[in-house]
């Protein structure tokens, strides 16, 4: 996993940390359903879940664990023997098993969450990794809230927890506070003041409290974390995690940031369809990449710009994200050129003079209709003007 600087993983916790909203709990067979598309996305790491839980938890990560070929899977556990036991038992039908542990690295989870100290939580850390790395050789160490921990302890226990034999660190910023220039500055301290920093990958997980998680993930990656931690549709934990959707479209449309990834974008439409209907949550309609309006054009302006050259108002070729084609919709705020594009695809042939005419019409219906479909246009041209 440690060859190529520029490739970036992706890391799926829809499973785990968006599974975890209440309400859009899942069955194991949808659970394997959704991970099987997972992997034809092409997703690195998949997280199953946290099988200390619960034991339908543990079970569907025995399942995914049967089921999934390629990418890693990953069980999560707090720093204690217990659950790390209760982990490696669940991953053990998994061909490239991974154990998720961590702990608290702010001081305020230190003091109010732990009642502790820096050194016994460092400790605590440490011992964790140790005691997963009996089990399985890819161990990931999460440092919950580092996001609010001061960078020179943080440095500290990632040196200590890279030592101990974790192969990834997960910087998780688990309350959306930082801004994308302090989370990047954070990943930067860790590059340039971890001595064994090479021995690891360190990996960005972000939430979006404050809405900056894609924004964060994207300043970590340009700051030296090559593994990127998200969801699909961006569901998990109050106001979410980082969109894998999104993540994965700004590498690819950002040639200039020169990072790849393995994700086959022509899965994301269907993939967060079927996420939203089996966890029960609508796509807000403006999401990017996938929200129902996220290729749709209706104002006059842009639907002529787009008309003229679909790059004009689309920096995504729609089909590239498995959308079939861009829309024009129609309302009282289209123009002639859109009216003329519909009227066209429905067979009637339009000059400059009739379309002035038909224009005059439509927005009359236009200005008192949300939206003009095709039986309105029928209904509007049932005056005689002919069909090809
Ligand atoms: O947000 C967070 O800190 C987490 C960890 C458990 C990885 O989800
Ligand atoms: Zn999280």
């Amino acid at each position: 996993m440690l060859h190529d600087p520029n490739r970036i993983y992706i890391f799926d916790t829809t499973l785990r940390d968006g599974e975890q909203v209440p309400g859009c709990q899942l069955t194991t067979s949808e659970k394997v359903e959704i991970a099987l598309r997972l992997e034809a996305l092409g997703v690195d790491v998949i997280e199953a879940g946290f099988p200390v839980s619960s034991p339908g938890d543990f079970n569907s990560v025995v399942e995914l664990s049967k089921a999934i070929t390629e990418p890693i899977i990953c069980a999560l556990t707090r720093a204690n023997k217990n659950d790390i036991d209760v982990a490696a038992d669940s991953l053990k039908y998994a061909k490239r098993p991974r154990i998720h542990t961590g702990i608290g690295a702010s001081d305020m989870h230190i003091k109010y969450k732990f009642n502790s100290t820096r050194e016994d939580i460092l400790q605590r850390g440490v011992d964790a990794v140790k005691y997963a790395k009996k089990y399985v050789e890819d161990i990931e160490f999460y440092a919950e809230d580092a996001g609010r921990a001061d960078n020179e302890f943080l440095a500290q226990m990632v040196e200590a927890v890279i030592a101990a034999g974790a192969t990834v660190v997960n910087i998780p910023d688990t309350n959306g506070y930082c801004l994308p220039d302090q989370y990047g500055a954070k990943i930067k301290y860790l590059m340039d003041h971890v001595s064994n920093i090479d021995k690891a990958i360190i990996s960005v997980h972000c939430h979006n409290d404050l809405g900056l998680a894609t924004a964060n993930t994207i300043a970590g990656i340009q700051n030296g974390a090559r593994q990127a931690e998200c969801t699909i549709n961006g569901i998990g934990e109050r106001a979410g995690n980082t969109s894998l959707e999104e993540v994965a479209m700004i590498l690819r449309t950002h040639q200039t940031l020169n990072k790849h990834t393995n994700i086959n974008s022509k899965h994301f439409y269907e993939l967060s369809g079927m996420v939203s209907r089996m966890m029960r949550m609508p796509v807000q309609p403006n999401k990017a990449i996938v929200g129902k309006n996220a290729f749709a054009h209706s104002s006059g302006i842009h639907q002529d710009g787009v008309l003229k050259h679909r790059e004009n108002y689309e920096i995504i070729n729609p089909e590239d994200v498995g959308i079939d084609q861009s829309e024009i919709i129609l309302t009282a705020r289209s123009g002639r050129h859109a009216l003329k594009h519909h009227l066209e695809r429905l067979g009637y042939v339009i000059d400059k003079i009739n379309l002035d005419d038909v224009y005059e019409r439509f927005l009359t219906v236009a200005d008192k209709k949300k939206e003009i479909k095709d039986d309105d246009l029928l209904l509007l041209m049932s005056d005689g003007t002919e069909r090809n």
